[in-house]
């Protein structure tokens, strides 16, 4: 088997630093409580954590909104207590992956203030300033993801401010050289003090039209769905030009080995894989949702994975996320049955997953109470289902108040079920979906077939989703029921050995007597298992 990095091997685990763990009782997750639940990672057996950002924010986005990138807020603790983070997570052989905000500050970033000061400062071109548009308005359509013009105007110098997220958020000019060198300065500066590299924020927004022309409208929009969509992106991001500046990023990070270079793109798929850039020189792993905006069924999900390494350039390492701070919870969208079986997928597809935390316990999408919002988003475009608190709830450790998570008065409310659904009691109970993923995670490390094997389809339709993955030493058979009814297995299953091969290594609905002394025959309703195949 050729080398492959850890970032290839690995599995990567998200952290909304906000809510994992609370250790100053202000009901904020921060630094020294991530330091403190590293035993519980070790356990599970992730091997990276990639923290949302921590850097000092006014949080009007949760830290998206950065006012100083080489600093720690207040908030999450300081520059030495991040030091200890990384001594403690390297003592214990995991690494850690930091967010990196290029594509916009907050307004309360020194640079953004000195911008906005006059029309020829040293910073004026570090923003995206235009004139006003011939009727006097906005210099064109383009339209803020969090709903309402993209264009702000600034009344002092009488020009328009470009965002493509919130006002306070405004977009640096990547067409500016020295814009490019502060930001790579900013990595050095993190790369230096030993995180193992970035997830990029938006990187597909970096680079936009140079002559700003109009979006044209969606033909497709629904009344009811966020303002964005009306129009198509065509000329707000993912432009030519973007896979020049990512390749400037890739070499820097080249500089230092074994680092990571992952980027956030929602993008058809045709177009996410241009993001492996020419020759392999742009991310590393730019981030596959596909498992997250697929149909949930056998049929939908083979042809998807087909689809995908169909796509990949020579080379490109694929890698597949579950869940995220922006999406519905796995659990939610899919049901607490089918997220076992969508955990037993994500860990033994080829390429690096990353889970969301708290997937692993199975939280749900927690209801957040009309007037208790905190997502910018949901408090601007409400009713439309576009709320990210839901997902972004307290982590559940124990049965003890705030479920552990603080002592203070949690930031979002805490699910009402963590009495049940906690770290502790879970990994307690034999069965538990915890205690599937630690398994799962386990197998995958046990056997590099899982990971860095190889991956072939065993079936292109019904409701059972089969697939074997192999290498020169073992060979494994994966088949995941994607409805709730009983299931033959060997119907359409185009397996290449016979049933009396497979030795039975986890089930998500755990092992029965029976297992050890005949093949299955069916598979229970949302059951999903691997088979190890006997030579
Ligand atoms: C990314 C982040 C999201 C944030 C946005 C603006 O999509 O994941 O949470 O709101 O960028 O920075």
């Amino acid at each position: 088997m050729s080398a492959t990095d850890w970032w290839q091997r690995g599995i990567i685990y998200h952290i909304y630093p906000r809510s994992f763990q609370d250790s100053n009782a202000d009901g904020v997750g921060d630094l020294a409580g991530i330091r403190r639940r590293l035993d519980y990672l070790g356990w599970l057996g992730v091997d990276a954590l990639w923290i949302s950002p921590i850097y000092p924010s006014p949080m009007t986005d949760f830290g998206y909104d950065v006012s100083d990138y080489c600093d720690i807020d207040p908030l999450f603790g300081t520059l030495a207590e991040f030091d200890a983070l990384v001594k403690a997570v390297k003592a214990r052989g995991l690494k850690l992956v930091l967010d990196l905000v290029p594509n916009h500050t907050s307004d309360r970033h020194p640079w953004f203030v000195e911008s906005r000061t006059n029309r020829h400062n040293a910073k004026r071109d570090w923003y995206i300033w235009r004139d006003p548009g011939p009727g006097g308005g906005a210099p064109n359509n383009w339209l803020s993801n969090f709903g309402g013009s993209a264009w702000e105007f600034d009344r002092a110098t009488g020009q328009y401010f470009y965002h493509a997220f919130l006002k306070e958020q405004p977009d640096l000019n990547w067409r500016n050289r020295e814009v490019r060198d502060a930001i790579y300065d900013v990595m050095r500066f993190w790369l230096e003090r030993g995180v193992d590299g970035f997830r990029v924020d938006v990187i597909w927004h970096l680079m936009k039209d140079a002559g700003f022309r109009d979006n044209p409208p969606n033909p497709a929009y629904q009344q009811g769905r966020p303002e964005i969509e009306r129009l198509l992106q065509l000329h707000s991001a993912d432009q030519p030009e973007v896979h020049g500046v990512i390749a400037e990023m890739r070499r820097l990070i080249e500089r230092y080995p074994g680092r990571v270079l992952i980027g956030e793109i929602y993008l058809p798929l045709d177009r996410l894989v241009r993001y492996y850039g020419e020759d392999l020189s742009g991310a590393h792993l730019p981030f596959n949702f596909q498992l997250i905006q697929a149909g949930w069924n056998a049929r939908t999900l083979a042809s998807m994975i087909k689809e995908y390494e169909a796509a990949l350039p020579n080379g490109g390492w694929p890698n597949w996320v579950l869940g995220n701070h922006d999406q519905h919870r796995v659990a939610t969208r899919i049901g607490p049955q089918q997220a076992r079986v969508a955990a037993m997928l994500l860990l033994t597809l080829r390429g690096t997953p990353t889970l969301y935390y708290g997937d692993e316990i199975g939280m749900e999408d927690v209801p957040i109470p009309t007037g208790s919002a905190r997502d910018p988003w949901q408090l601007r475009e409400p009713g439309l289902g576009v709320g990210r608190d839901p997902q972004r709830t307290p982590m559940q450790w124990d049965d003890s108040a705030n479920a552990g998570f603080t002592t203070g008065t949690p930031w979002l409310p805490l699910s009402s079920n963590y009495a049940k659904c906690n770290v502790e009691k879970l990994a307690a109970s034999e069965g538990s979906i915890l205690r599937l993923y630690r398994d799962l995670i386990d197998l995958r490390h046990r056997f590099p077939a899982l990971s860095t094997g190889g991956f072939r389809l065993l079936t292109e339709g019904g409701d059972i989703l089969a697939y074997e993955r192999f290498d020169e030493n073992e060979c494994f058979e994966v088949y995941l029921n994607l409805s709730r009814e009983v299931q033959r297995l060997d119907e359409k299953v185009s397996s290449r050995a016979p049933p009396e091969k497979r030795t039975l290594m986890l089930s998500t609905h755990g092992r029965r007597e029976s297992d050890f002394h005949a093949p299955r025959r069916s598979l229970e309703g949302g059951e999903g298992v691997i088979y190890k195949m006997r030579r």
